[in-house]
């Protein structure tokens, strides 16, 4: 059983990077090169991306070092960086700018949404990408938990409970954390609970539509069927329930 970090379990349960490149490339519809990964934590998205996409780039930046520095690799820039700061703008050339797995959200005045925006704005090339998730549908306000569960090669077990613990409509601000445990041979041999929170602002998808027009993206739009991406699928009618959705924007 090898120790695993909160970290560790973060990038082997909620993260699938492989699938997040695939569909930015697609997004993109062309060979796009540099990535900048905002809010990157780990910077796992970044380290696909430059095994992934030939002559690959990445440029990731966090608030948070230790998160940045989990897992260094020599095509990934990286800089421990508020994304609200001006410094932004300059970490150019991309083709695709990118803040994923909700991290929108940890802005939490529309303002800085839109600094956001301008910055990912002027650091693309002229027919560069942003790309932004959120979840959105009736669900998105429920309180509850999800328990999941996988198999590890070596025997193990995962467990990760995603829980909404606040969700006040008024204000759009969600509170979620998330928890693990890994049992060897029916044993609790790691238990993390509580291993990240997070209070965000639940960003609508009309909402980052408007701010990125505003920052001066053309053909802004928002795709919900995330595993079926091509032209004329229609969309998925559990959307109203609940999804999850990519909004984005072409410089
Ligand atoms: C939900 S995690 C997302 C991590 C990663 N993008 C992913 O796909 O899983 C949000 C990340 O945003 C970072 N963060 C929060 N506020 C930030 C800010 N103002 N500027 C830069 N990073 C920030 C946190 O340190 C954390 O790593």
């Amino acid at each position: 059983m090898q120790a695993l970090t909160a970290l560790d379990l973060y990038e082997r349960t909620v993260q699938d990077p492989a699938r997040a490149v695939d569909l930015l490339v697609s997004r993109h519809g062309g060979s796009p090169r540099i990535l900048g990964e905002d809010f990157a934590g780990s910077a796992a998205l970044s380290r696909c991306w430059v095994e992934r996409v030939p002559g690959g780039r990445a440029i990731a930046v966090d608030l948070d070092g230790a998160s940045l520095g989990h897992a260094p690799h020599p095509l990934v820039e990286a800089h421990v960086l508020d994304a609200r700061s001006p410094t932004l703008a300059r970490l150019g050339p991309c083709d695709v700018v990118h803040a994923g797995n909700f991290s929108i959200g940890e802005l939490h005045a529309r303002a800085e949404v839109l600094g956001w925006a301008r910055s990912a704005h002027a650091r693309l090339v002229h027919g560069g990408i942003v790309a932004v998730d959120t979840y959105g549908g009736e669900s998105a306000w429920r309180i509850g938990a999800l328990e999941r569960r996988r198999r590890e090669h070596d025997g193990s077990e995962i467990r990760w409970l995603w829980e909404q613990r606040a969700a006040d409509p008024l204000t759009a601000e969600v509170v979620n954390a998330l928890s693990f445990r890994v049992l060897w041979k029916d044993e609790v041999v790691i238990d993390r609970p509580d291993a990240f929170v997070y209070r965000w602002r639940l960003w609508s998808v009309p909402e980052i539509i408007d701010v990125l027009r505003e920052a001066g993206f053309a053909a802004v739009d928002a795709h919900t069927r995330l595993d079926a991406l091509a032209p004329g699928v229609p969309e998925d009618p559990a959307v109203h329930a609940g999804c999850v959705a990519l909004v984005t924007g072409r410089k």
